[in-house]
Protein backbone atom coordinates (compact mmCIF):
# COMPACT_ATOMS: atom_id res chain seq x y z
CA UNK A 1 0.00 0.00 0.00
CA UNK A 2 3.17 2.09 1.45
CA UNK A 3 4.40 1.97 -2.52
CA UNK A 4 1.49 1.50 -4.80
CA UNK A 5 1.51 5.29 -6.06
CA UNK A 6 5.07 4.84 -6.93
CA UNK A 7 4.48 1.67 -8.43
CA UNK A 8 1.64 2.88 -10.50
CA UNK A 9 3.35 6.04 -11.76
CA UNK A 10 6.67 3.53 -12.99
CA UNK A 11 3.91 1.41 -14.64
CA UNK A 12 2.36 4.63 -16.24
CA UNK A 13 5.73 5.59 -17.50
CA UNK A 14 6.10 1.97 -19.09
CA UNK A 15 3.08 2.50 -20.79
CA UNK A 16 3.90 5.78 -22.10
CA UNK A 17 7.53 5.13 -22.63
CA UNK A 18 5.78 2.44 -25.05
CA UNK A 19 3.61 4.13 -26.72
CA UNK A 20 6.24 6.34 -27.50
CA UNK A 21 8.53 3.88 -28.91
CA UNK A 22 5.47 1.96 -31.34
CA UNK A 23 2.81 5.22 -31.72
CA UNK A 24 5.08 7.95 -32.60
CA UNK A 25 8.44 6.95 -34.82
CA UNK A 26 9.06 11.61 -34.23
CA UNK A 27 10.37 10.94 -31.17
CA UNK A 28 14.49 9.79 -31.39
CA UNK A 29 15.79 7.18 -29.70
CA UNK A 30 18.44 8.97 -27.97
CA UNK A 31 15.40 11.37 -26.33
CA UNK A 32 13.11 8.73 -25.02
CA UNK A 33 14.03 8.29 -21.16
CA UNK A 34 13.92 4.52 -21.04
CA UNK A 35 13.41 2.20 -23.95
CA UNK A 36 10.88 0.00 -23.89
CA UNK A 37 10.63 -1.85 -27.04
CA UNK A 38 10.70 -5.17 -25.54
CA UNK A 39 7.62 -4.51 -24.02
CA UNK A 40 5.20 -5.00 -26.94
CA UNK A 41 7.15 -6.78 -29.42
CA UNK A 42 5.08 -10.30 -28.26
CA UNK A 43 2.08 -8.37 -29.24
CA UNK A 44 3.48 -7.23 -32.35
CA UNK A 45 5.13 -10.56 -33.72
CA UNK A 46 2.06 -12.42 -32.83
CA UNK A 47 -0.23 -9.66 -35.26
CA UNK A 48 2.35 -9.62 -38.32
CA UNK A 49 1.87 -13.58 -38.18
CA UNK A 50 -1.40 -13.47 -38.16
CA UNK A 51 -1.87 -11.06 -41.03
CA UNK A 52 1.04 -12.96 -43.05
CA UNK A 53 1.23 -16.81 -42.01
CA UNK A 54 4.60 -16.43 -44.66
CA UNK A 55 6.19 -13.44 -45.23
CA UNK A 56 6.32 -12.54 -41.33
CA UNK A 57 9.15 -12.73 -39.20
CA UNK A 58 7.82 -15.45 -36.81
CA UNK A 59 6.59 -17.14 -40.41
CA UNK A 60 10.29 -17.25 -41.56
CA UNK A 61 11.86 -18.32 -38.05
CA UNK A 62 9.30 -21.46 -38.42
CA UNK A 63 10.10 -21.99 -41.96
CA UNK A 64 13.84 -21.86 -40.98
CA UNK A 65 13.18 -24.15 -38.37
CA UNK A 66 11.76 -26.62 -40.38
CA UNK A 67 14.93 -26.26 -43.03
CA UNK A 68 16.77 -27.13 -40.09
CA UNK A 69 15.15 -29.81 -39.36
CA UNK A 70 15.30 -31.56 -42.70
CA UNK A 71 18.59 -30.33 -43.51
CA UNK A 72 20.70 -31.47 -39.94
CA UNK A 73 21.00 -33.69 -36.90
CA UNK A 74 22.81 -30.94 -35.03
CA UNK A 75 22.41 -27.25 -34.35
CA UNK A 76 25.60 -25.32 -32.48
CA UNK A 77 24.04 -22.08 -31.41
CA UNK A 78 26.72 -19.72 -30.58
CA UNK A 79 25.96 -16.53 -28.50
CA UNK A 80 26.75 -15.16 -24.99
CA UNK A 81 25.04 -13.38 -22.45
CA UNK A 82 21.94 -12.02 -24.25
CA UNK A 83 22.20 -13.73 -26.80
CA UNK A 84 22.62 -17.15 -24.73
CA UNK A 85 20.97 -17.39 -21.64
CA UNK A 86 17.39 -17.05 -22.90
CA UNK A 87 17.95 -19.91 -25.49
CA UNK A 88 19.95 -22.07 -22.84
CA UNK A 89 16.79 -21.28 -20.64
CA UNK A 90 14.15 -21.93 -23.25
CA UNK A 91 15.89 -25.62 -23.89
CA UNK A 92 16.25 -26.51 -20.35
CA UNK A 93 12.66 -24.93 -19.02
CA UNK A 94 10.78 -26.71 -22.38
CA UNK A 95 12.80 -29.59 -23.36
CA UNK A 96 12.52 -33.23 -22.22
CA UNK A 97 15.27 -33.62 -19.81
CA UNK A 98 18.56 -35.25 -21.55
CA UNK A 99 16.99 -34.25 -24.84
CA UNK A 100 20.42 -33.91 -26.74
CA UNK A 101 20.16 -37.88 -25.71
CA UNK A 102 17.17 -38.76 -27.06
CA UNK A 103 16.40 -40.61 -30.34
CA UNK A 104 15.39 -38.55 -33.24
CA UNK A 105 11.71 -39.29 -33.17
CA UNK A 106 11.87 -39.05 -29.49
CA UNK A 107 12.87 -35.47 -30.38
CA UNK A 108 10.24 -35.34 -32.82
CA UNK A 109 12.60 -35.20 -35.35
CA UNK A 110 14.37 -32.05 -34.50
CA UNK A 111 17.97 -31.33 -34.07
CA UNK A 112 20.11 -31.89 -31.53
CA UNK A 113 21.19 -28.10 -30.03
CA UNK A 114 24.73 -27.07 -28.76
CA UNK A 115 25.62 -24.04 -27.36
CA UNK A 116 29.12 -22.08 -27.81
CA UNK A 117 30.75 -18.75 -28.20
CA UNK A 118 29.64 -17.94 -24.69
CA UNK A 119 33.23 -18.34 -23.34
CA UNK A 120 36.43 -18.29 -23.93
CA UNK A 121 37.66 -21.95 -23.59
CA UNK A 122 39.50 -23.81 -25.37
CA UNK A 123 38.84 -27.52 -23.93
CA UNK A 124 35.08 -26.67 -24.54
CA UNK A 125 35.03 -25.55 -28.25
CA UNK A 126 37.77 -28.08 -28.85
CA UNK A 127 35.38 -30.54 -27.01
CA UNK A 128 32.40 -29.67 -29.45
CA UNK A 129 34.12 -29.51 -32.75
CA UNK A 130 35.84 -33.38 -32.19
CA UNK A 131 32.10 -33.84 -31.46
CA UNK A 132 30.73 -32.87 -34.32
CA UNK A 133 33.64 -34.09 -36.39
CA UNK A 134 35.59 -33.21 -39.14
CA UNK A 135 35.13 -35.72 -41.76
CA UNK A 136 33.05 -34.54 -44.50
CA UNK A 137 28.99 -35.35 -44.34
CA UNK A 138 27.39 -37.52 -46.01
CA UNK A 139 24.01 -38.33 -44.26
CA UNK A 140 21.23 -35.66 -41.94
CA UNK A 141 22.90 -37.90 -39.63
CA UNK A 142 26.39 -36.07 -39.64
CA UNK A 143 25.64 -32.71 -40.89
CA UNK A 144 25.29 -29.86 -38.54
CA UNK A 145 24.79 -26.27 -38.84
CA UNK A 146 24.99 -23.39 -37.29
CA UNK A 147 22.94 -20.23 -35.31
CA UNK A 148 25.42 -17.24 -34.81
CA UNK A 149 23.33 -14.47 -32.77
CA UNK A 150 25.08 -11.68 -31.79
CA UNK A 151 23.16 -8.13 -31.81
CA UNK A 152 26.79 -6.03 -31.70
CA UNK A 153 28.28 -8.63 -34.22
CA UNK A 154 31.62 -7.57 -32.22
CA UNK A 155 31.51 -9.73 -29.07
CA UNK A 156 34.88 -11.54 -28.91
CA UNK A 157 33.93 -14.87 -27.54
CA UNK A 158 30.82 -15.27 -30.49
CA UNK A 159 33.34 -13.70 -33.25
CA UNK A 160 35.87 -16.11 -32.42
CA UNK A 161 34.07 -18.90 -32.38
CA UNK A 162 32.14 -18.35 -35.17
CA UNK A 163 35.07 -18.47 -37.38
CA UNK A 164 36.21 -21.57 -35.83
CA UNK A 165 32.66 -23.34 -36.38
CA UNK A 166 32.04 -21.85 -39.80
CA UNK A 167 35.70 -23.63 -40.94
CA UNK A 168 35.14 -26.55 -39.91
CA UNK A 169 31.53 -26.23 -41.26
CA UNK A 170 33.20 -25.50 -44.56
CA UNK A 171 35.33 -28.74 -44.41
CA UNK A 172 31.90 -30.76 -43.06
CA UNK A 173 29.92 -29.64 -46.22
CA UNK A 174 33.12 -29.27 -49.10
CA UNK A 175 32.15 -25.99 -50.24
CA UNK A 176 31.47 -22.66 -48.82
CA UNK A 177 28.78 -22.02 -51.02
CA UNK A 178 26.85 -25.35 -48.90
CA UNK A 179 28.43 -24.40 -45.72
CA UNK A 180 26.73 -20.86 -46.18
CA UNK A 181 22.80 -22.66 -46.37
CA UNK A 182 23.35 -23.81 -43.07
CA UNK A 183 24.11 -20.56 -41.25
CA UNK A 184 21.60 -18.76 -39.44
CA UNK A 185 22.99 -15.20 -38.41
CA UNK A 186 20.96 -13.30 -35.73
CA UNK A 187 21.86 -9.85 -35.75
CA UNK A 188 21.31 -5.86 -36.16
CA UNK A 189 20.79 -4.70 -39.33
CA UNK A 190 24.56 -3.57 -39.63
CA UNK A 191 27.87 -4.80 -37.97
CA UNK A 192 30.65 -6.90 -38.77
CA UNK A 193 28.55 -10.04 -38.08
CA UNK A 194 25.44 -8.75 -40.51
CA UNK A 195 28.35 -7.59 -43.34
CA UNK A 196 30.59 -11.21 -42.82
CA UNK A 197 27.31 -13.09 -43.33
CA UNK A 198 26.49 -11.12 -46.38
CA UNK A 199 30.00 -12.24 -47.89
CA UNK A 200 29.35 -15.52 -46.86
CA UNK A 201 26.42 -15.94 -48.92
CA UNK A 202 24.22 -16.57 -45.88
CA UNK A 203 20.09 -16.97 -47.37
CA UNK A 204 17.87 -15.92 -44.14
CA UNK A 205 19.50 -13.30 -41.74
CA UNK A 206 16.92 -12.36 -38.59
CA UNK A 207 17.04 -9.12 -36.68
CA UNK A 208 17.76 -7.95 -33.28
CA UNK A 209 15.15 -4.79 -33.25
CA UNK A 210 16.56 -1.73 -32.48
CA UNK A 211 15.80 -0.52 -29.30
CA UNK A 212 16.20 -4.26 -27.32
CA UNK A 213 18.86 -5.13 -25.39
CA UNK A 214 20.30 -8.62 -25.62
CA UNK A 215 18.90 -9.25 -21.91
CA UNK A 216 15.34 -8.17 -22.98
CA UNK A 217 16.10 -9.68 -25.90
CA UNK A 218 14.51 -13.21 -25.29
CA UNK A 219 11.53 -13.54 -27.18
CA UNK A 220 12.87 -11.94 -30.49
CA UNK A 221 14.33 -13.94 -32.82
CA UNK A 222 17.48 -14.31 -30.32
CA UNK A 223 15.52 -17.03 -28.54
CA UNK A 224 12.95 -17.46 -31.06
CA UNK A 225 14.88 -19.18 -33.45
CA UNK A 226 16.74 -21.55 -31.04
CA UNK A 227 13.43 -22.20 -29.73
CA UNK A 228 11.60 -23.29 -32.33
CA UNK A 229 14.70 -25.69 -33.80
CA UNK A 230 14.05 -27.43 -30.55
CA UNK A 231 10.64 -27.96 -31.93
CA UNK A 232 9.27 -25.37 -29.55
CA UNK A 233 6.06 -23.91 -29.44
CA UNK A 234 6.82 -20.12 -30.06
CA UNK A 235 3.40 -18.79 -30.77
CA UNK A 236 2.26 -19.99 -27.31
CA UNK A 237 5.71 -18.92 -25.61
CA UNK A 238 4.86 -15.14 -27.22
CA UNK A 239 0.85 -15.71 -26.33
CA UNK A 240 2.31 -16.14 -22.65
CA UNK A 241 4.11 -13.05 -22.53
CA UNK A 242 1.21 -10.94 -24.27
CA UNK A 243 -1.38 -12.06 -21.53
CA UNK A 244 1.22 -10.91 -18.96
CA UNK A 245 1.40 -7.82 -20.84
CA UNK A 246 -2.14 -7.22 -20.47
CA UNK A 247 -2.44 -8.00 -16.70
CA UNK A 248 0.46 -5.72 -16.05
CA UNK A 249 -1.68 -3.11 -18.14
CA UNK A 250 -4.47 -3.63 -16.13
CA UNK A 251 -4.62 -5.25 -13.13
CA UNK A 252 -4.69 -2.90 -9.91
CA UNK A 253 -1.40 -2.92 -8.03
CA UNK A 254 -2.70 -4.55 -5.27
CA UNK A 255 -3.04 -8.00 -7.79
CA UNK A 256 -0.79 -7.36 -10.51
CA UNK A 257 1.83 -9.66 -10.00
CA UNK A 258 4.10 -7.55 -11.52
CA UNK A 259 3.99 -4.91 -9.16
CA UNK A 260 3.69 -7.03 -6.70
CA UNK A 261 7.21 -8.75 -7.16
CA UNK A 262 8.77 -5.66 -7.33
CA UNK A 263 7.23 -4.18 -4.26
CA UNK A 264 8.10 -6.86 -2.34
CA UNK A 265 11.41 -7.14 -3.61
CA UNK A 266 11.90 -3.15 -3.13
CA UNK A 267 10.50 -2.89 0.63
CA UNK A 268 12.60 -6.38 1.75
CA UNK A 269 15.75 -4.64 0.48
CA UNK A 270 15.14 -1.06 1.59
CA UNK A 271 13.36 -2.11 5.12
CA UNK A 272 14.98 -4.84 5.70
CA UNK A 273 18.71 -4.76 3.99
CA UNK A 274 17.74 -7.98 1.84
CA UNK A 275 20.01 -6.92 -1.42
CA UNK A 276 20.84 -10.27 -2.20
CA UNK A 277 17.63 -11.63 -3.95
CA UNK A 278 17.86 -14.90 -4.07
CA UNK A 279 15.46 -17.11 -6.69
CA UNK A 280 14.95 -20.43 -5.20
CA UNK A 281 13.64 -22.96 -8.70
CA UNK A 282 12.52 -25.88 -7.13
CA UNK A 283 13.04 -27.65 -10.43
CA UNK A 284 15.98 -28.80 -12.21
CA UNK A 285 14.61 -27.75 -15.50
CA UNK A 286 14.60 -24.23 -14.43
CA UNK A 287 18.24 -23.63 -13.13
CA UNK A 288 19.09 -21.62 -16.53
CA UNK A 289 15.73 -19.64 -15.83
CA UNK A 290 17.12 -18.50 -12.76
CA UNK A 291 20.81 -18.20 -14.49
CA UNK A 292 19.06 -15.84 -17.07
CA UNK A 293 17.53 -14.14 -14.38
CA UNK A 294 20.77 -13.73 -12.90
CA UNK A 295 21.71 -11.80 -16.01
CA UNK A 296 19.07 -9.53 -16.23
CA UNK A 297 18.93 -7.84 -12.35
CA UNK A 298 22.77 -7.64 -12.52
CA UNK A 299 23.33 -6.18 -15.07
CA UNK A 300 20.19 -3.84 -15.74
CA UNK A 301 20.35 -2.75 -11.99
CA UNK A 302 23.53 -3.03 -10.67
CA UNK A 303 24.87 0.55 -11.21
CA UNK A 304 25.67 3.88 -9.05
CA UNK A 305 26.65 1.63 -6.50
CA UNK A 306 22.82 0.25 -6.50
CA UNK A 307 20.95 -2.97 -7.57
CA UNK A 308 20.30 -6.02 -5.57
CA UNK A 309 22.55 -9.22 -6.01
CA UNK A 310 20.69 -11.71 -7.20
CA UNK A 311 21.43 -15.52 -6.82
CA UNK A 312 20.01 -18.73 -8.63
CA UNK A 313 19.75 -22.06 -6.23
CA UNK A 314 18.29 -25.16 -7.29
CA UNK A 315 16.37 -26.99 -4.54
CA UNK A 316 16.52 -29.04 -2.74
CA UNK A 317 19.97 -29.52 -4.37
CA UNK A 318 21.13 -26.54 -2.87
CA UNK A 319 19.78 -26.92 0.58
CA UNK A 320 22.56 -29.24 1.03
CA UNK A 321 25.03 -26.68 0.12
CA UNK A 322 23.89 -23.87 0.68
CA UNK A 323 21.30 -24.07 3.32
CA UNK A 324 22.97 -23.80 6.65
CA UNK A 325 23.97 -19.65 5.56
CA UNK A 326 20.43 -19.38 4.27
CA UNK A 327 19.25 -19.99 7.72
CA UNK A 328 21.91 -19.12 9.81
CA UNK A 329 23.30 -16.69 8.10
CA UNK A 330 23.41 -12.60 7.41
CA UNK A 331 19.68 -11.14 7.18
CA UNK A 332 20.47 -10.10 3.91
CA UNK A 333 18.54 -12.12 1.77
CA UNK A 334 15.26 -12.27 0.24
CA UNK A 335 14.07 -15.90 -1.13
CA UNK A 336 11.48 -16.18 -4.00
CA UNK A 337 10.22 -19.69 -4.61
CA UNK A 338 9.90 -20.65 -7.93
CA UNK A 339 7.73 -23.72 -7.87
CA UNK A 340 5.74 -25.82 -10.27
CA UNK A 341 2.25 -26.83 -9.90
CA UNK A 342 2.55 -29.81 -12.76
CA UNK A 343 5.40 -31.88 -13.34
CA UNK A 344 6.01 -32.80 -17.14
CA UNK A 345 5.95 -36.62 -16.30
CA UNK A 346 3.23 -39.11 -14.14
CA UNK A 347 4.22 -38.70 -10.56
CA UNK A 348 7.09 -41.27 -9.93
CA UNK A 349 6.42 -42.89 -6.32
CA UNK A 350 9.12 -43.91 -3.60
CA UNK A 351 7.85 -47.10 -4.08
CA UNK A 352 8.15 -50.58 -1.32
CA UNK A 353 10.92 -52.93 -1.58
CA UNK A 354 11.21 -55.71 0.42
CA UNK A 355 14.84 -54.35 1.21
CA UNK A 356 14.04 -52.14 3.68
CA UNK A 357 17.48 -51.16 5.62
CA UNK A 358 17.24 -47.90 4.02
CA UNK A 359 13.88 -47.44 6.17
CA UNK A 360 11.62 -45.77 3.16
CA UNK A 361 9.05 -48.39 2.88
CA UNK A 362 7.02 -45.85 5.57
CA UNK A 363 7.26 -43.01 2.14
CA UNK A 364 6.50 -45.79 -0.26
CA UNK A 365 3.31 -44.41 -1.53
CA UNK A 366 4.73 -40.89 -1.41
CA UNK A 367 5.81 -40.25 -4.75
CA UNK A 368 8.69 -37.33 -5.81
CA UNK A 369 6.08 -34.52 -6.17
CA UNK A 370 4.67 -34.75 -2.97
CA UNK A 371 8.39 -35.32 -1.27
CA UNK A 372 9.30 -32.05 -3.35
CA UNK A 373 6.50 -29.76 -1.82
CA UNK A 374 6.91 -31.22 2.17
CA UNK A 375 10.52 -29.78 1.54
CA UNK A 376 9.02 -26.49 -0.08
CA UNK A 377 6.65 -25.74 2.68
CA UNK A 378 9.09 -27.33 5.45
CA UNK A 379 12.28 -24.50 4.24
CA UNK A 380 9.38 -21.95 3.92
CA UNK A 381 8.25 -22.62 7.69
CA UNK A 382 12.35 -23.21 8.98
CA UNK A 383 12.80 -19.56 7.09
CA UNK A 384 9.55 -18.03 8.60
CA UNK A 385 10.40 -19.10 12.18
CA UNK A 386 13.50 -17.18 11.94
CA UNK A 387 12.09 -14.16 10.63
CA UNK A 388 13.95 -14.67 6.90
CA UNK A 389 11.46 -13.52 4.41
CA UNK A 390 10.02 -15.61 1.35
CA UNK A 391 7.70 -15.30 -1.39
CA UNK A 392 6.50 -17.65 -3.88
CA UNK A 393 6.02 -17.47 -7.67
CA UNK A 394 4.07 -20.50 -8.61
CA UNK A 395 4.57 -21.64 -11.88
CA UNK A 396 1.98 -23.50 -13.71
CA UNK A 397 4.28 -25.63 -15.79
CA UNK A 398 7.55 -25.43 -17.03
CA UNK A 399 6.16 -24.82 -20.20
CA UNK A 400 6.21 -22.40 -23.52
CA UNK A 401 2.75 -20.66 -21.27
CA UNK A 402 4.08 -20.25 -17.86
CA UNK A 403 7.49 -19.71 -18.76
CA UNK A 404 6.16 -16.89 -21.55
CA UNK A 405 4.45 -15.28 -18.72
CA UNK A 406 7.78 -15.52 -16.53
CA UNK A 407 10.13 -14.48 -18.50
CA UNK A 408 7.98 -10.87 -19.44
CA UNK A 409 6.88 -10.87 -15.86
CA UNK A 410 10.16 -10.62 -14.85
CA UNK A 411 11.62 -8.33 -17.46
CA UNK A 412 9.18 -5.73 -17.04
CA UNK A 413 9.51 -6.09 -13.35
CA UNK A 414 13.49 -4.99 -13.80
CA UNK A 415 12.14 -1.92 -15.96
CA UNK A 416 9.64 -1.07 -13.07
CA UNK A 417 12.22 -1.51 -10.24
CA UNK A 418 14.90 0.65 -12.25
CA UNK A 419 12.37 3.95 -13.07
CA UNK A 420 11.00 3.53 -8.51
CA UNK A 421 15.40 3.50 -7.66
CA UNK A 422 16.18 5.74 -10.48
CA UNK A 423 18.04 3.85 -12.39
CA UNK A 424 17.92 3.22 -16.30
CA UNK A 425 18.11 -0.68 -16.74
CA UNK A 426 19.06 -0.52 -20.00
CA UNK A 427 23.21 -0.56 -21.44
CA UNK A 428 25.63 -2.10 -19.49
CA UNK A 429 28.65 0.55 -19.49
CA UNK A 430 30.53 -1.18 -16.75
CA UNK A 431 31.20 -4.70 -19.09
CA UNK A 432 32.60 -2.22 -21.49
CA UNK A 433 35.71 -2.00 -18.87
CA UNK A 434 37.05 -5.50 -19.24
CA UNK A 435 36.90 -5.42 -22.52
CA UNK A 436 39.19 -2.14 -23.36
CA UNK A 437 41.63 -3.62 -20.71
CA UNK A 438 41.51 -6.37 -22.03
CA UNK A 439 42.14 -5.42 -25.97
CA UNK A 440 44.91 -3.18 -24.53
CA UNK A 441 46.45 -6.28 -23.30
CA UNK A 442 45.93 -7.85 -26.28
CA UNK A 443 47.52 -5.07 -28.83
CA UNK A 444 50.49 -5.52 -26.39
CA UNK A 445 50.03 -1.57 -24.74
O1 LIG B 1 22.43 -7.85 -22.26
C1 LIG B 1 23.30 -7.50 -23.02
O2 LIG B 1 23.20 -6.51 -23.76
C2 LIG B 1 24.59 -8.30 -23.12
O3 LIG B 1 24.60 -9.37 -22.25
C3 LIG B 1 24.79 -8.81 -24.54
O4 LIG B 1 23.70 -9.62 -24.89
C4 LIG B 1 26.08 -9.60 -24.68
O5 LIG B 1 27.17 -8.81 -24.33
C5 LIG B 1 26.26 -10.10 -26.11
O6 LIG B 1 26.24 -9.03 -27.01
P1 LIG B 1 26.04 -9.24 -28.55
O7 LIG B 1 24.69 -9.79 -28.80
O8 LIG B 1 26.19 -7.87 -29.15
O9 LIG B 1 27.11 -10.17 -29.02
Amino acid sequence: EHLAPSLERARQEMLVDDEKEYASKQIPAHKQPLDAAFFSMPERLLAEYKADKTGSELGRILATAAMLKSQVDRVVVLGIGGSYMGARALMEGCCQPYYNELSRADRGGCPRIYFEGNNIDNDSSQGLLHLLGSKPATSVDDRWAIVVISKSGETLETAVAFRQFFAALEKSTGSREAAAKLVVPVTGTSGRLFDLSTAIGCQEKFPVPDGVGGRFSILSAVGLLPAAVMGLDIITLLEGAAAMNEHFRTAKPAENVVLKYVGLAHLMEMRRGANIRVLSVWAKSLESVGLWYDQLLAESLGKQLMGATPLTTVNTRDLHSRAQQHQQGKRDKLFTNVVLDKWRFDALKVGKSDLDQDKLNGLADKSLCELMSAAVEGTNAAYKEDGRPTADLKLPASDEWSLGQMFQMLMIATVVEGRLIGINPYGQPGVQKYKAAMQKILAGK
